[in-house]
């Protein structure tokens, strides 16, 4: 049986030290291309005007925007720490990101504003996911599609080691832990999206994680 969620943070990664600590991480993680960038142009998000929450240092929607070319890329993010790493990654990608400092659970945006919504790694944080959810139908543009991915608790214990200590920095792995048990299983989130305003959207379990797609209808 699967062991109940833990609850991780409703603030995000609000410390410098700690931003960046997470920005080498994250640097890691795109080298080896294990970001959600592939299941994301998977669900057709494919330019237009895009939308990342949670970016934090920025990597993952800077590699999307690398490969799909948006007419514009937003980040919106709880912590100026973050923000101001992500600005400096996204200079030096040449990218003209925006990141507005905000809550996915009550975003700065007018309705109907986005033609894709991206996320990854955030989801387990999410105080509501369910008000992130409705939040991200209100600003997508009818026809829009979203892709959350994120990790999920039920990956088992030989694959929980095998990542924990393949994990660098080290000073990361209790983070990683950490966000493990804040994470759901497939049938959790299913249950979750299908509460929200996105409801139809697909749960989709893999090696490591969970991905979230489906379009505003
Ligand atoms: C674990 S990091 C993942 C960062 C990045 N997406 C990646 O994959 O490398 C989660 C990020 O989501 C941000 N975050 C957490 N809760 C949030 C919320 N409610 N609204 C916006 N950002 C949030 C955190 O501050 C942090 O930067």
């Amino acid at each position: 049986m699967t062991a109940a969620r833990i609850i991780e943070t409703n603030e995000g990664i609000q410390s410098e030290v700690t931003a960046e600590i997470f920005d080498e991480f994250a640097k890691g993680m795109r080298d080896k291309g294990w970001n959600g960038v592939a299941e994301m142009m998977a669900s057709g998000i494919n330019g237009g005007d895009i939308l990342e929450i949670g970016p934090g240092p920025g990597y993952v929607g800077l590699e999307l925007a690398k490969q799909v070319n948006p007419r514009s890329f937003t980040g919106c993010e709880i912590s100026p720490a973050m923000i101001r790493i992500a600005e400096k990654n996204a200079r030096e990608y040449g990218i003209p990101a925006r990141y507005v400092q905000g809550n996915g659970m009550n975003m700065p945006f007018e309705d109907d504003t986005f033609d894709g919504v991206v996320s990854n790694g955030s989801l387990h944080e999410w105080e509501n996911p369910v008000q992130v959810f409705n939040e991200i139908y209100r600003v997508l543009r009818m026809g829009g599609r979203y892709c959350i991915t994120d990790m999920r608790r039920d990956i088992g214990f030989l694959k929980k080691y095998m990542i924990y200590f393949s994990t660098k920095p080290k000073e990361i792995r209790p983070g990683f832990l950490s966000s493990l048990y804040a994470s759901y299983t497939q049938e959790e989130m299913q249950k979750l999206l299908n509460s929200s305003r996105l409801k139809g959207g697909v749960v989709v379990k893999d090696f490591m994680g969970l991905s979230i797609t489906g379009e505003k209808h």
